[in-house]
């Protein structure tokens, strides 16, 4: 009798490690996972945490192959100096710096970040790491070590071209 309840012991206590090994195993799966995941977030900060400008057909710009045509009638603000727009669609910064057009690539040289800009100072700040750019592209602060592209301006009329 005492070896039957024994053994039944022995077999309830075996499903229940059983059953605690799967389940334990679960939640660790679970929770490790759910860390991953969440770190792998947390790195990707090439998603943009606040909105930015942006730019389409509709709204004066028209992106064709590796130009960008900018009506300023219809994006007035870029035609005072210190405005800039991130057209997200062409990955461009384009910015009037004391009454002159500059226009950058938008994809951070430091970890690829492409849509988390500020404009100021005559200054592109990527507020994904804290690198800043002036408006030829060139690095005024890390942790990028490596210049923005810039792309040529052109204004013909009331449009600003952008070539890529
Ligand atoms: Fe790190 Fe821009 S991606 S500073």
């Amino acid at each position: 009798m005492s070896n039957l309840l024994t053994i039944k012991s022995g077999s309830l206590t075996e499903s229940r490690r059983k059953f605690l090994e799967k389940t334990g195993t679960s939640l660790i799966l679970a929770t490790f996972g759910a860390a991953f995941f969440t770190s792998c977030s947390s790195t990707d900060d090439a998603d943009p945490a606040s909105p930015t400008p942006s730019g389409n057909s509709s709204s004066g710009i028209t992106i064709s192959g590796n130009t960008i045509s900018i009506d300023l009638s219809v994006q007035t603000e870029l035609t005072s100096p210190g405005n800039w727009l991130l057209i997200e669609n062409a990955k461009t910064l384009v910015a009037n710096v004391n009454g002159s057009f500059v226009a950058l690539t938008s994809v951070c040289t430091h970890s690829g970040c492409d849509r988390n800009w500020t404009f100021g100072n005559s200054r592109f700040t990527c507020t994904c790491h804290g690198s800043v750019f002036d408006p030829s592209g060139q690095v005024l602060q890390g942790p990028a070590t490596t210049p923005l592209t810039p792309y040529t301006t052109q204004v013909s009329g009331t449009k600003l071209v952008v070539t890529r």
